[in-house]
């Protein structure tokens, strides 16, 4: 254990006011993922995911990076969760490993797997930090890879059982639970632009596995709620990209148009309204027969109610059409998640993509909490009756430690802060919002980037894989401990 309760603790902070306090019952937490922290890739009967084989292939992950070792979470959750009870958080967003939990993908669950997420739940709840369990986080077994992945049908049945061997194994700890975490990622940077695993560039294939995604989510939930209790409460985690148009000329619209349809209503589309939008089955209609994919029944499975809509955000999405001027910014490339020669939106290859204007983060992506509060006004607008949860949000910085050993990061605490007060304000002007997740507790494994990016509250030293929470650690603490943001 490396980190003590002293580091994060407010140290005899001076009773300030608070400038903004949050409604009661509004849960702070902070998130992770399997892959980005777990490590322990080869035990207890674990096989590859795509994760495993993807980072695995040169030139695909900055660096050579892999998720085999990460943050050595499987052996120091222990750890790991004295450390969110010092932060004092009251959730914490994880993912359960599915090629953890069934190799291949098929067939029987493997129970010191299991044993893992039982063991890591029963410590939060010890502590009084409820789990929020996501089911997939972009780990598909190798096996269904291997099988045609998600543009394969069949994908989204073995997820259904998948979802079956966890709700039962796991439904007594767990009341919250999310089914996906950022489809479009799996399906358009996965498929598309190929920057994610498994590295496909086939646009058909990126809208078959959103349908197919989709359709998982459906079965997944009737799943769920059929075997977990009453009161347990259904969820998916959508990365719903705030889009704008970089001027009002028609062009322009019709480009943030086509974004909003491959990007978002892909999803709310048949999620939440129970059809796919018409503009993009015609954007599309050159790539895939939508008539022969969604078959009789699946809108109907897609759209089963959901309790909570969880919302990913960290920067809006500014384009043009492309004779569209870049004065917003020099034009930036199409995608956020890394560079690739392919486009993750099918049918609206021609958009141009633009760098907004102010600040960017260590991604690159540009600091603007307006984009956080336009995106939450607008689905709650338009979904009325859901209500919403804020599943990650946070920055990467340049992080080092100081040669007094603590690292300080003034960015990610202003990051936050204005973050959190789009929050608020969104709360105030009527979005039931009922929870904000920092991404991440801990720097981890950053995809497409590896170690090479740091997203966490906690500084994670690789070679000791010391725990060292940087000043917006405590900074957080102190903001649950107000229930709201200090002047
Ligand atoms: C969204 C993803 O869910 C998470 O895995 C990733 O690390 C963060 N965004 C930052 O890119």
């Amino acid at each position: 254990m490396t980190a003590v309760r002293s580091e994060i603790t407010p140290a005899a902070m001076p009773q300030q006011a608070t400038a903004l306090r949050f409604p009661p019952g509004f849960t702070w937490g902070a998130a992770t993922a399997a892959y980005q922290i777990e490590g322990a890739a080869a035990e207890d009967g674990r096989t590859p995911s795509i994760w495993d084989t993807f980072s695995h292939t040169p030139g695909k992950v900055r660096n050579g990076d892999n998720g085999d070792i990460a943050a050595d979470h499987y052996h120091r959750f222990r750890d790991d969760v004295a450390l969110m009870a010092d932060l004092g958080l009251n959730a914490y967003r994880f993912s359960v490993s599915w090629p953890r939990v069934q190799p291949t993908g098929r067939g029987p669950a493997v129970e010191r797997g299991l044993d893992f997420y039982r063991a890591l739940a029963d410590e939060l709840l010890e502590k009084g930090i409820t789990p929020v369990a996501t089911l997939y986080h972009w780990d598909l077994p190798q096996d269904l890879e291997d099988a045609g992945g998600w543009p394969n049908r069949d994908t989204a049945e073995r997820f259904a059982d998948y979802a079956a061997i966890v709700a039962e194994a796991l439904g007594d700890r767990i009341k919250i639970w999310t089914t996906f975490n950022e489809p479009w990622c799996s399906a358009f940077l996965g498929y598309g632009s190929g920057v994610h695993a498994p590295g496909r560039t086939e646009p058909d294939a990126a809208l078959k596995a959103a349908h197919h995604l989709n359709l998982a989510h459906g079965r997944a939930i009737g799943v769920l709620r059929s075997s977990l209790p009453a009161t347990a409460q259904t969820s998916i985690t959508l990365n719903l990209h705030q889009v704008r148009a970089l001027t009002d000329s028609p062009g322009d619209l019709d480009a943030a148009r086509r974004i909003d349809a491959v990007g978002n209503r892909v999803f709310t589309g048949p999620l939440l309204k129970g059809a796919y939008p018409a503009d993009l089955m015609e954007d599309t209609a050159h790539l895939v027969n939508w008539d022969s994919l969604v078959r009789p029944g699946d809108l109907a499975e897609i759209s089963r109610p959901i309790d909570l809509l969880g919302i990913n955000y960290y920067t809006p999405t500014l384009v043009s059409a492309p004779d569209g001027s870049v004065a917003a910014g020099e034009a930036s490339r199409n995608d956020a998640h890394g560079k690739s020669d392919h486009s993750p939106w099918p049918g609206s290859e021609q958009v141009v993509f633009h760098l907004p204007p102010g600040e960017t983060t260590a991604m690159g992506w540009a600091i603007d909490d307006s984009g956080l509060y336009d995106l939450l006004r607008d689905v709650s607008r338009e979904n009325p009756n859901l209500p919403l949860m804020v599943t990650e949000n946070g920055a990467a910085f340049d992080d080092y430690v100081d040669p007094e050993g603590n690292v300080n990061d003034p960015e990610r605490i202003a990051y936050v802060h204005a973050h959190l007060s789009a929050v608020h304000r969104a709360i105030a002007d009527g979005s039931d919002i009922r929870g904000y997740f920092l991404w991440s507790l801990m720097d981890n494994f950053e995809w497409a980037y590896g170690y090479g990016r740091r997203f966490g509250a906690v500084y994670v030293d690789y070679a000791t894989q010391r725990r060292i929470p940087k000043a917006s650690a405590r900074w957080y603490a102190d903001v649950i401990r107000r229930h709201g943001l200090p002047p």
